[in-house]
């Protein structure tokens, strides 16, 4: 990427983290939903681990609400974020249960090698140039990391990117399973163990405002609960789920 598109995405990521009144409580809403879900991921894949991880960084930490959801449930001691955005940071330095917070320059994490038991890439890999340089880099600062991103390499995602909705959210990849055992790969890691969420109704339903709205919401969370029931490597064909993996190194 160039460093004006560079640039172009921090600018976007400023803006986001940068709402007011009832547009910065309808997104922390959002937001908060989201890291409940993340939150649930991040604690059946860490059940993988031989040891319950105390120190935790998470890479791309937004305004902190996973890492702030992590504290609440009590998952860790030290939880530690950083962040491009500075925006963004300072809303995350504010949470409780939140040791550290430090905006970065996105390539290089401040912090020494294998200091953290786990580290977090939560939808973080489909904003960046190089996934598998962002991953190896996570990976120096920790013993294990979990990612998160949507799979959207799917029949309805290809719909939404004819119509150029992604530049709003500054998806630079579209991720299949393939690619992402691909770029795990690259970073020298070996996927321990993953899952798939289709989403559950809440999120389907969270921006719905008229009945009409809701009426198609509460259809489209049916059918994607039903499809995803009945084969989940198929409905992850026809439309987008999230799928979060532990790592860990490949030697
Ligand atoms: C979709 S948000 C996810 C935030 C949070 N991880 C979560 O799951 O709620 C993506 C975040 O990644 C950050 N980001 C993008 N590129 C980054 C990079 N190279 N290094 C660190 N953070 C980055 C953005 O500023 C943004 O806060």
């Amino acid at each position: 990427m160039t460093e004006t598109g560079a640039r172009d995405l921090k600018a976007l990521y400023e803006e986001h983290y940068s709402a007011a009144g009832s547009d910065a409580e309808l997104y922390g809403a959002w937001r908060a939903l989201g890291a409940r879900g993340k939150a649930d991921h991040v604690e059946a894949l860490a059940r993988a681990l031989p040891q319950a991880p105390a120190s935790i960084a998470e890479i791309g930490c937004g305004d902190g609400s996973l890492l702030g959801e992590l504290a609440l449930r009590g998952f860790g001691t030290a939880r530690d974020g950083f962040e491009l955005s500075e925006a963004a940071a300072r809303i995350a330095a504010r949470r409780d249960g939140v040791r550290h917070v430090e905006a970065f320059d996105g390539v290089t994490i401040p912090a020494g090698d294998s200091v953290y038991d786990l580290a977090i890439l939560s939808h973080v890999l489909e904003h960046v140039p190089d996934p598998a340089q962002t991953l190896a880099e996570t990976a120096r600062v920790a013993r294990a990391v979990i990612i998160e991103v949507p799979l959207e390499d799917n029949r309805s995602a290809r719909r939404i990117s004819k119509a150029g909705m992604w530049d709003d959210l500054g998806h630079l990849h579209h991720f299949s399973r393939a690619s992402v055992a691909g770029f795990v790969h690259r970073a020298g890691l070996r996927i321990e163990a993953d899952l798939t969420d289709p989403l559950p109704r809440a999120v389907h339903l969270f921006f719905a405002r008229t009945r009409a709205q809701r009426a198609r919401a509460e259809l489209k969370a049916a059918a994607r609960g039903g499809l995803y029931g009945l084969s989940p490597r198929r409905a992850e064909r026809l439309f987008t789920v999230h799928y979060a993996a532990l790592c860990l190194p490949a030697t």
